[in-house]
């Protein structure tokens, strides 16, 4: 008898217990065939990300993170066949791309148009990458903010469709993440459905952020997109192209990266023209927190960090404290409360509020560091506050993902006070640090962080107001200096689970919801 291992191959299989020998009769008639016991085979459940950008290829915000990271833990269990498909851009790194796999090209009609489309392959952590070549749309610096990018990105979507039939995966699950890749949903819907292979594909849709919508002149609905004209009224929205409205409309289900912001989008506060959209498809909506990768933002294991430590031994995070005042020339001392930002300088992320009250914080004792680029006026004000408050405050203003883990892990307090924040992951990385965030109660932040007087990980203030978040930020100074209870705190920060295992569970839920 032969027996068919893992890998394929045979072998013999050996007795298990060799009894008394027994002497063998010729049977007088053949015995009825034993029964094979039945294998049920269940077929992988096909996952495919349509996205913009891809952590660790090519990321220029939290959408490549969640990308990467989602797509690992989704593939960690074996009922799934996860793929992503992301543009070849110029920038994608180096190291990776010299690796990738060419598998062919085709050409992809775009309207009146017939492009190049060349087909990359890559695998990591049990997930195949795919990216899409063509040099006119993507050799070009960034992955954003060109006059043509409406597009570029029907150029991608198109050939995501187009690539299904050339490699010959057609995906249970057609998963779209932001407007970029909302044509992809509305091209299923328009015109690949009516195929036959296409016909059993369902779409998702996932906002990271509903500010961009992905808007353009209706007079281009054919001649760009390519989609009929009798298809606008999916697309059209106040007298334009709402490339996102057409993809919440289409869609099987949408969601949003946390519970609150899923709520919050059908509120006009928050949902930058689209809430009464959201409300009318607000029966197929849902809010699935984002996790971070734990292996990647690991400070037990990160070589960014002047030095290593756990929840079970913080000890060492005194010495990315000091060094990291030494490097941003701050005195160093070891019991001043170092209060950090790293954030991009637009007005959603609460500048405003730090703008009005950060002196009054500053004259008690502590230190400020801030990271990041974005409008010139912020970019100008914390230059000139460092310069007025030398030796308490550091403004650094550049993107740095090297200096960004040395703040995560040598500050004390994490500052995120965002008008709006749709999920939000620099309070889950300064926690994990056991850097302790200050938020505001909003999205993501307010699903993640919870407030210290309530037994939570951290600080929070319900309001858009400057001085409510003084008020926390003075609370938060206050435990600051009890030692023992800044250390509990510290430890539960870095202790709360922000990893993708419970909200990974809560898309497969939603993938099955529609599959069953
Ligand atoms: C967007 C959102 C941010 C979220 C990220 C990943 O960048 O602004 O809040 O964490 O997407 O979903």
């Amino acid at each position: 008898m032969t027996a068919t291992n893992k890998t394929g191959s045979k072998r013999k299989s050996e007795p298990v217990n060799a009894g008394p020998a027994i002497e063998l009769v010729e049977p007088t008639a053949a015995p009825a065939p034993e029964e094979a016991p039945a294998v049920e085979v269940v077929p992988k459940k096909k996952i495919l990300f349509v996205a913009s950008e891809a952590a660790p290829f090519i990321a220029t915000g939290g959408l490549a993170e969640v990308i990467g990271s989602l797509s690992k833990a989704l593939a960690k269990n074996d009922r799934y066949d996860v793929r992503v498909i992301v543009p070849l851009y110029q920038d994608i790194r180096k190291e990776y791309r010299k690796d990738f796999r060419f598998i062919g090209n085709i050409f992809v009609p775009l309207s009146w148009r017939n492009q190049y489309c060349g087909i990359f392959e890559y695998e990591k952590d049990n997930v195949t990458f795919y990216f899409v070549d063509n040099e006119y749309y993507f050799k070009r610096p960034g992955c954003y903010g060109y006059y043509d990018d409406g597009e570029r990105f029907a150029f991608f979507c198109r050939s995501v469709m187009e690539i299904l039939g050339f490699i010959g995966f057609y995906p249970d699950i057609l998963h779209c993440h932001d407007w970029q890749a909302a044509l992809a949903a509305l091209y299923l819907k328009t015109i690949y459905c009516f195929r036959p292979e296409y016909q059993f594909i369902r779409a998702v849709f996932t906002i990271h952020n509903i500010e961009y919508q992905g808007k353009y002149s209706l007079d281009i609905l054919e001649d760009l997109f390519g989609i009929s004209y009798h298809y606008r009224n999916l697309v059209e929205y106040d007298r334009c192209i709402n490339l996102m409205k057409g993809a919440i409309e289409c869609c099987e289900r949408f969601s949003t990266v946390s519970p609150t912001y899923a709520n919050e989008i059908k509120d006009p506060y928050y949902a930058h023209g689209l809430d009464a959209i959201v409300r009318r498809n607000e029966f197929k909506l849902c809010g699935i927190l984002n996790g971070i990768d734990p292996d990647y933002y690991d400070p037990e294991t990160d070589t960014a960090l002047f030095a290593n430590y756990s929840a079970a031994h913080p000890e060492k995070k005194a010495v990315c404290k000091e060094e990291l005042q030494k490097m941003l020339g701050l005195p160093v001392k070891p019991d001043t409360p170092i209060l950090a930002m790293i954030t991009r300088l637009v007005s959603h992320k609460g500048l405003d509020l730090v703008k009005e009250v950060i002196e009054q914080a500053l004259r008690q004792d502590m230190q400020f560091i801030l990271l990041g680029t974005g409008d010139s006026g912020y970019e100008n004000y914390f230059t000139d506050l460092a310069r007025r408050y030398q030796g308490k405050v550091v403004s650094i203003i550049s993107f740095n993902s090297d200096l960004s883990r040395k703040i995560y892990a040598g500050a004390d307090l994490f500052l995120m006070p965002s008008k709006s924040e749709p999920c939000g992951l620099s309070q889950m990385i300064a926690s994990r640090y056991g850097t302790v965030a200050i938020v505001r109660e909003t999205g993501g932040l307010k699903d993640s962080i919870t407030p210290y007087g309530a037994g939570g990980n951290g600080f929070t203030f319900a309001n858009y107001d400057a001085y409510d978040m003084l008020y926390v930020i003075n609370e938060a100074l206050g435990v600051y200096r009890i030692k023992g209870e800044w250390a509990k705190l510290v430890k539960k920060a870095m202790e709360t689970d922000f990893t993708w295992s419970t909200s990974a569970k809560s898309y497969e839920n939603l993938y099955l919801s529609i599959l069953n």
